[in-house]
């Protein structure tokens, strides 16, 4: 079974490969209409679950697209509509659905429930993220860096804030992409320790970005965190936020990324977010095709 559950868990070479489709197959359709199918359509007949336990904009709307681009039918769930959200086990309701679909791609709080969903179901399973990682986001995010930039490969790419799930995607990323992550936030929101050795620390964002090809915003309280925290996390990161002026110090033709949804001027300024190195849009778009890629690798078709 060909789960994508995390970038440290696919081979190397079958994420340069899924990266490598998503780019051909972006150029095959280019000046398409969006609902206009793909001429190859290795998804007809399959059905596709989308399970969402927390909201989502770009991931709901980019797989559901994405899947009838390549010829198959989805359908898109809540799990507070399903049992799953009343008690009955993940474990139950992975080998139910593998009864009917074809492919599980889901959203969720614990990282052990995707886990469980993977372990227990006959279909492969796709993360659409955790508490604790993003795969898809940043299989994206490396797409759209080498569509700008060229080869990500030993690049500088500065994270710029809270050590979340975002950034844990990107840390695995720079092990099997082979770029330098620098992360530069404060210490009380580091990553978790089981990333350490993936990525630099440097606490002060001005010397962070120098020299940057990359520099990297997400939201300060995620869908995980609770809303208690949210002064505190403010106050704590303020000083990271990517304005103009820390731009300035990446390199002239640094990109920047956020991954969306963003709070304009908290993480990072409207200026920046609509300015001349902003790939952001390309980005939201990317997970359309990358996602296409990751569903044709799990498929093996
Ligand atoms: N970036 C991202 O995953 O966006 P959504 O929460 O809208 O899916
Ligand atoms: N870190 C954010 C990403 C949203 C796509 C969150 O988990 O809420």
């Amino acid at each position: 079974m060909t789960h994508f559950l995390d970038i440290h868990k696919t081979d190397a070479s079958d994420l340069r490969r899924i990266i490598d489709n998503a780019h051909a197959m972006k150029t095959a359709r280019a000046g398409r209409p969006k609902g206009a199918p793909d001429d190859d359509r290795p998804l007809e007949g399959h059905i596709v679950a989308l399970i969402f336990e927390k909201p989502s904009t770009r991931t709901r709307i980019s797989f559901d697209v994405g899947v009838r681009q390549l010829g198959g039918q989805t359908m898109v769930l809540s799990g507070a509509d399903m049992q799953l959200g009343h008690g009955e086990t993940i474990a139950d309701t992975a080998r139910v659905l593998s009864r009917y679909v074809d492919l599980i791609m889901m959203r969720t709080f614990e990282e052990d429930t995707i886990l469980e969903m993977a372990e227990y179901a006959d279909v492969p399973v796709i993360n659409g993220l955790t508490n604790r990682t993003h795969p898809c986001q940043i299989m994206a995010d490396v797409m759209t860096f080498e569509e700008h930039s060229g080869p990500i490969k030993g690049k500088k790419v500065v994270w710029c804030g809270d050590g979340n799930n975002v950034f844990a995607s990107f840390a695995h990323a720079a092990k099997q992409f082979d770029f330098d992550l620098v992360f530069t936030g404060p210490e009380p929101l580091d990553p978790e320790p089981a990333l350490s050795g993936l990525y630099r620390v440097e606490r002060n964002p001005d010397i962070a970005v120098a020299g940057a090809d990359l520099v990297v915003a997400d939201t300060w309280v995620s869908m995980h965190d609770p809303q208690s925290a949210r002064e505190r996390r403010h106050n704590q990161l303020r000083g990271y936020q990517v304005n103009e002026a820390l731009m300035e110090k990446a390199k002239p033709d640094s990109l920047f990324m956020h991954c969306l949804p963003a709070h304009r001027d908290e993480e990072a300024t409207s200026a920046v977010m609509d300015g001349p190195h902003s790939v952001i849009f390309d980005e939201a778009e990317n997970r359309l095709h990358a996602q296409k890629a990751i569903m044709r690798h799990c498929l093996g078709v």
